[in-house]
């Protein structure tokens, strides 16, 4: 952190503080507790943020609730990479208002990704005045302000900004799961591929400080956690424009050497960067997990072109092959989009002979979407939706088919898996999650959580496993 990064957190530590008088003193007139809720959408970036937003709440006295949108201060972190990112909001908006009717004290507060994009800003502004907090995905670190404004008394609080200097770190945090954790590696993203959105609302790439990196997952593993997720919209690119600083697979050598750490995974990787020596770093470091999440978007070297994507079919096609043969137990996992601007039948014929090829053990597949703002919003050849749709469901037929084969091939073995919750619906059986990402369940009880164990693989079903202890 910088000199005036430090400032800044110094500065929103008092406010932290200055809030919990404020709410002591609201909650003595009012005579009840009062709860908060952070409502999250869209990627693990803002999973993360989340729960720095509700370190922030607690830390400034508010009771949190889960899964509920029934508190006093519901607090939205939205995402809009897609336009149903943007009216799933909207849905839960409307919702709001209702509960807002029944009690009018009730705050409600969107943040993230959704209010940095210009005409969604305006729409929330106009459609939805009763919100009284909206910021940005620049100025999070500076919640604590805004919240203490709001205990004040201020309303219609909205306060955007396009630059993203500062990186404050140190601010209060409740994770979600006390044995995994998310953990920032930078932010942003510079590769403008043009159907995309998030360059636009996350800013320009960021690179965290390796020795800030380190530091919080020290602290991390001393507080329980085994498994970290680097995260990051293009974790090969780690470390530009900071001089002197490590390369990726530097990063990830150094993070599996930290006491306690016993799996690593990392989210996302953009072909166009993925190094040689990422394989090797992979290749060699048993607590790397066995999963590869690299985004295709489309086989079609041409929509690729446009797309700005900088690799061809037979690039993507060589390098996943190229993973594969170093490292045959990895599951490869990708993205695909459907209905480019432009994009032919034959297009997608490219796009199914990947997946034939390379045989993703899975893929999120999505239509193309829209953004305002991007070039490929412009283009005047946007696709038919009846062509889409059948274009669609060609691609999910497919990428199923490869899920379900590659999903056999750990019929029988037995592999590591680090446990997550107690299955709710199937009583006496605990899930687990294996280094490949893959799910399974097997009779267990809570004390396993946290804990990883060797589970015989019985059983495919799908796109899960269910296992017995080995
Ligand atoms: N940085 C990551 C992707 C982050 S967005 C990467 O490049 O791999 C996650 C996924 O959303 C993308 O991989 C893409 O498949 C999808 N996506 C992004 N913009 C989209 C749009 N306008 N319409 C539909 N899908 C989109
Ligand atoms: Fe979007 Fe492309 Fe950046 Fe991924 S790499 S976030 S798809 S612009
Ligand atoms: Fe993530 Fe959605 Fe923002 S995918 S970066 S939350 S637009």
């Amino acid at each position: 952190m910088n000199q005036s990064d430090v400032l800044a957190a110094l500065a929103q530590k008092e406010y932290v503080k200055n809030s919990f008088d404020l709410l002591t003193n609201i909650e003595k007139e009012s005579g009840k507790k009062l709860t908060a809720s952070v409502i999250t959408f869209g990627c693990q970036m803002n999973a993360r943020d989340s729960e720095k937003l509700a370190g922030i709440l607690a830390a400034s006295g508010f009771k949190l609730l889960e899964d509920t949108e029934d508190a006093d201060f519901v607090l939205y972190n939205t995402c809009t990479v897609r336009d149903n990112a943007n009216q799933k909001l909207y849905g839960h908006l409307g919702e709001a208002l209702s509960r807002k009717k029944k009690n009018p004290s009730m705050l409600i507060g969107i943040c993230g990704c959704l209010p940095q994009e210009p005409s969604a800003l305006e729409k929330i502004k106009k459609s939805y005045s009763f919100v009284d907090l909206i910021f940005g995905t620049h100025n999070l670190y500076a919640f604590p302000e805004y919240l203490n404004r709001l205990l004040s008394g201020e309303r219609h609080i909205c306060e955007i900004t396009d630059h993203a200097d500062n990186i404050v770190e140190d601010l209060p945090i409740i994770r979600k799961y006390p044995f995994k954790s998310g953990v920032n590696i930078m932010f942003g993203c510079n590769n403008f591929c043009t159907y995309c959105i998030v360059p636009h609302v996350r800013g320009r790439e960021r690179s965290r400080e390796s020795a800030d990196i380190f530091e919080e997952i020290r602290n991390l593993s001393a507080n329980g956690v085994k498994e970290v997720m680097l995260l990051g919209q293009n974790v090969n690119s780690y470390g530009n424009g900071i001089e002197g600083e490590i390369s990726f697979p530097e990063l990830l050598k150094r993070v599996c050497e930290i006491d306690g750490i016993e799996r690593v995974r990392f989210m996302t990787s953009h072909p166009k960067d993925l190094s040689e020596d990422l394989i090797r770093t992979i290749k060699e470091n048993d607590k790397i997990c066995r999963h590869l999440h690299l985004p295709l978007q489309s086989g079609s070297t041409k929509v690729l072109k446009e797309m700005n994507r900088r690799y061809t079919k037979e690039q993507y096609l060589d390098l996943a092959l190229h993973i594969k043969d170093e490292i045959p137990d990895i599951a490869l996992t990708t993205d695909i989009m459907v209905g480019f601007p432009g994009e032919t039948a034959a297009d997608v014929d490219d796009t199914i002979d990947v997946i034939k090829k390379v045989e993703y053990d899975n893929a999120f597949t999505f239509i193309y979407s829209k953004r305002m703002g991007t070039p490929a919003a412009s283009r005047e050849d946007q696709v038919p939706e009846a062509l889409v749709k059948e274009n669609f469901d060609r691609v999910l037929k497919c990428v199923q088919e490869s899920a379900k084969k590659q999903s056999l091939r750990w019929q029988g073995q037995i592999l590591p898996a680090l446990v997550e919750e107690t299955n709710a619906s199937l009583e006496g059986y605990v899930t687990g999650r294996l280094s490949n990402n893959m799910i399974v369940h097997f009779p267990g009880t809570q004390d396993l959580i946290g804990t990883i164990v060797s589970v015989k693989l019985d059983e495919c079903r799908g796109f899960y496993y269910m296992g017995s202890r080995a």
